[in-house]
């Protein structure tokens, strides 16, 4: 049998070589995008996916080219999100046509590739102890096949929706060189807070542009001020979304919330928060002082 020792540099598969190409594509693949941006919180269940989606259709609203990444691997929801469950995916030359969700914004999502309602996503190993070790090279590179091989096309933004935690950050911002900014999402709640207090810290050294605190479900819990948590952090405030069980109702049925409700409080906060991204990416400070007060 072949010992380690007896295989001659890497035994003839190019893995270097394979990486390398592949690096080059995803930076191929980046270059007509002007702003990636991740939506991410510590918490779970705080409204990222719902925040990342409502964002995306207000940047539609406002004439931008859009696209979603679901990063949720484990738990998809931007295809449901953005009314595009079910869609075929196209295979090309090397590249998969990500479908139109509402408001021709594109999506690409697990969600898309595993067959049914039940079926998870499972990294099969011979143990589980191995499975859990594997899991985050696994995810890392099922992210760069998504980011690479997705044809994206010319974009303005493409929003990155990515699991509950902050570890999976590092991963996106080694993925994405250029990654623009990171928007925190919290809600009024002391728990939540104190969870997200710690991904702000994360977000901070992670060396990209923390482009805001969002509050959402403002209004739900009579719970702590979070313009006073992202003065503190010494993060820019972008504004409260408010608990609307109509905005739930939309994304359940993938419709666009900030186009189909636009007089609601929530959908001119999104509007508004989208505004301050907008400007924040483009190279103005964002207004921070405006943010409790949204207007359309
Ligand atoms: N402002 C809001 N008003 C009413 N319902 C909301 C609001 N924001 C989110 N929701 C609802 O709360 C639930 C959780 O939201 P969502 O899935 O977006 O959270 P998440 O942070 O992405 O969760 P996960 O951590 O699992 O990824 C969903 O049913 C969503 O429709
Ligand atoms: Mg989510």
């Amino acid at each position: 049998m072949k010992r380690y020792r007896d295989i001659a540099g890497d035994g003839g598969s190019n893995v270097a070589g394979q990486v390398g190409a592949q690096q080059a594509r995803l930076r191929r693949r980046l270059e007509p995008i002007r702003f990636v941006v991740a939506v991410v919180s510590g918490k779970g269940g705080v409204g990222k996916s719902t925040i990342a989606g409502g964002l995306a259709c207000a940047f539609a609203l406002g004439g931008w080219r859009v696209a979603v990444l679901d990063a949720d691997l484990n738990g998809p929801s931007m295809a449901k999100v953005l009314g595009a469950r079910g869609a075929t995916l196209r295979v090309g030359a090397g590249e998969v046509e990500p479908p139109l969700g509402i408001l021709g914004g594109r999506v690409m999502s697990m969600d898309l590739l595993l067959p049914g309602d039940a079926a998870p996503l499972v990294w099969d190993a011979p143990t589980q102890a191995e499975a859990h070790t594997w899991r985050g090279t696994m995810e890392a590179n099922a992210l760069r096949e998504f980011l690479a091989d997705t044809a994206w096309g010319a974009l303005d933004v493409l929003v990155l929706d990515l699991p509950p935690g902050t570890d999976r950050l590092a991963t996106v911002v080694s993925l994405v060189p250029g990654l623009a900014g990171t928007i925190l999402v919290t809600i009024p709640s002391d728990l939540s807070q104190l969870i997200v207090k710690k991904s702000i810290t994360v977000a901070r050294g992670s060396g990209v542009p923390v482009l805001g605190l969002v509050e959402n479900m403002a209004g739900l819990f009579p719970g702590p001020d979070a313009e006073a948590l992202a003065r503190e952090a010494g993060i820019p405030f972008l504004g409260a979304v408010p608990f609307d069980r109509d905005l739930a109702v939309a994304a359940d049925r993938g419709e666009p919330f900030v186009q189909t409700r636009a007089d609601r409080e929530a959908a001119r906060a999104l509007r508004a928060i989208a505004g301050r991204i907008r400007t924040a990416l483009e190279g103005a400070a964002v207004p921070v002082a405006e943010a409790r007060t949204p207007s359309a």
